[in-house]
């Protein structure tokens, strides 16, 4: 007898749910963009995926995005829906593209233009009309913001460098109530970065118990990853303590030679203080080198003091395409000046969009942090329309999954599933996500465990990784056949 009709059944693949729990035998349905049936299922459906030999698990949830404006410019979001990710959690390092005002609009266009990309025209003030526009955009994956301090404090107070004064504070606690109001997961902030950089542990303090009173959770690119990442985390749990909220430390890293076997004395400051009752957790990328804009590592020294020039490749430019896949010391030579010279003046020219990948990290760092039970992935892609990006923007989640968990060995695929689906949907907020569960929405992904493996190399990234099939956002294929399609199937997450 026939059993009920499905929109989509997924068929005879192992269902790594999502939890932790052991891979299973069991098909898939989909109904009405939602997970209908978990199990041997009877029925039919109007279209069915041959998933035997497969892995069926949650979509990823990646939760460290700099994807704010490529929502808007590149809606397809293929180095993404490729990976199998299906929800971007954006806003990160205190860096957003709202709220806006004409101070901002021009920050953005001296710098932050080369990170998150080209805007068209701010037609937007707040961040609900912020993220009215990424709806009415249409994008493939689901989106979700961090409200990001960095822009809210240009809006409130421009780049001035001292502590805020109490209209100015209010002010920024007024946007963090807006955002929060529109549905934003929590606060991020940048402390490397200006304006960042110009702000005191009180100030983000205060900004932080606001978000408190929402439930959402404080995510920081930390102070310092190199000699003072353990002030840096230290500073991190302080914040949250205090204003009594989870934290998320970005990307965890120890950045530079002389630092690396560091993250062995920072993790255990987490453990401590999550044995203290502060929820603190963290995200990775799985690769040893880093990558940001080039003004933000050369200001105040970082550069000279912590980095070979050999170790910092120019990954975008906006002009002198030329220089795109060099090494500082080749620039430096081809300009015929000595490297600081020649990272200032790449920097003029440029008028500040020049991104970098720096080879800075261990291997025994990364894969120490990925161990860790609270450590989620992270991406921390940089969608340049121009260049070499970092290859994190193609092939972040692949390569957890085929280097680290299968090559290595250093996760179970149940376990390396979990930190990319259930506890980041658990700590970032977002409801019915990051299970193959009944009831749950279906963002699903279809992938061989035997081939997954990403690309990409930093000479030639833009390459869609192997081994994910199908990728379904909302119940909807955006990746059939390993091909990435334009389907406008993402939805914008609020906090749960
Ligand atoms: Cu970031
Ligand atoms: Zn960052």
């Amino acid at each position: 007898m026939a059993g009920p009709s499905y929109d989509l059944l997924i068929r005879g693949g192992r269902v790594v749910d999502g939890t932790g729990a052991a891979p299973r035998q069991a098909d898939v349905a989909v109904s009405e963009g939602r997970i209908a049936a978990v199990g041997q299922i009877e029925g039919a459906a109007r279209r069915e995926i041959d998933a035997s030999g497969l892995a069926v698990a949650p979509g990823f949830i990646d939760v460290h995005c700099h994807d704010d404006i490529a929502l808007l410019n590149t809606p397809i979001l293929d180095f993404k829906t490729a990976q199998g990710v299906t929800t971007l959690v954006c806003g990160n390092c205190g860096l957003g593209a709202t709220p806006a005002n004409e101070q901002f609009e021009q920050f953005y266009a001296r710098g932050t233009e080369g990170v998150l990309g080209p805007v068209r025209e701010f037609t937007w003030r707040s961040h609900q009309e912020f993220y009215d526009t990424v709806r009415a955009a249409g994008p493939a994956a689901n989106a979700a913001f961090l409200a990001a301090h960095g822009t809210i404090r240009i809006v409130a107070m421009g780049l001035e460098r001292g502590p805020p004064d109490d209209t100015q504070l209010a002010a920024m606690k007024d946007h963090v109530r807006e955002a929060m109001d529109a549905g934003a997961l929590g606060l991020s902030t940048g402390l490397i970065y200006l304006p960042g950089a110009f702000s005191q542990t009180e100030e983000l303090i205060e900004l932080a118990r606001v978000v408190a009173e929402y439930g959402g959770l404080y995510v920081s690119h930390i102070r310092n990853e190199g000699a003072g990442l353990l002030d840096a985390v230290g500073e991190a749990i302080r914040i949250g303590e205090e204003a009594g909220v989870p934290v998320q430390i970005s990307h965890h890293k120890a950045s530079g030679r002389a630092n690396f076997g560091l993250t062995a004395q920072s993790l255990p400051l987490i453990d401590e203080a999550r044995a203290r009752g502060v929820e603190v957790t963290m995200d990775v990328y799985p690769y040893t080198a880093a990558s940001t804009a080039l003004v933000a590592i050369a200001r105040g020294g970082r550069l000279a003091a912590e980095m070979d020039p050999h170790d910092v490749l120019v990954a975008s430019v906006k002009h002198q395409h030329e220089y795109e896949g060099k090494r500082l010391d080749e620039i430096a030579a081809m300009m015929d000046l000595p490297v600081e010279d020649a990272t200032r003046r790449l920097l003029r020219e440029e008028e500040n969009a020049v991104v970098a990948v720096m080879f800075v990290m261990d291997e025994g760092d990364v894969q120490r942090v990925l161990q860790h039970p609270h450590c989620m992935i992270g991406s921390d892609g940089l969608p340049s329309p121009t260049g070499k990006p970092h290859p994190r923007l193609y092939g972040t989640f692949p390569r957890v999954l085929g280097r680290y968990v299968r090559d290595e060995g250093l996760l179970s695929l149940e376990e390396g599933v979990r930190r990319m689906t259930s506890l980041p949907a658990q700590t970032f907020g977002l409801a019915e996500r990051g299970e193959v569960r009944e009831g749950y929405w279906a963002d699903l992904v279809v992938f061989d465990p035997d081939a997954i493996a990403d690309t990409g190399t930093y000479e030639d990234p833009r390459q869609y990784p192997l081994g994910i099939s199908h990728v379904l956002v909302n119940g909807q294929l955006v990746v059939e056949d390993a091909k990435p399609k334009h389907v406008p199937a993402g939805q914008v997450l609020a906090r749960a």
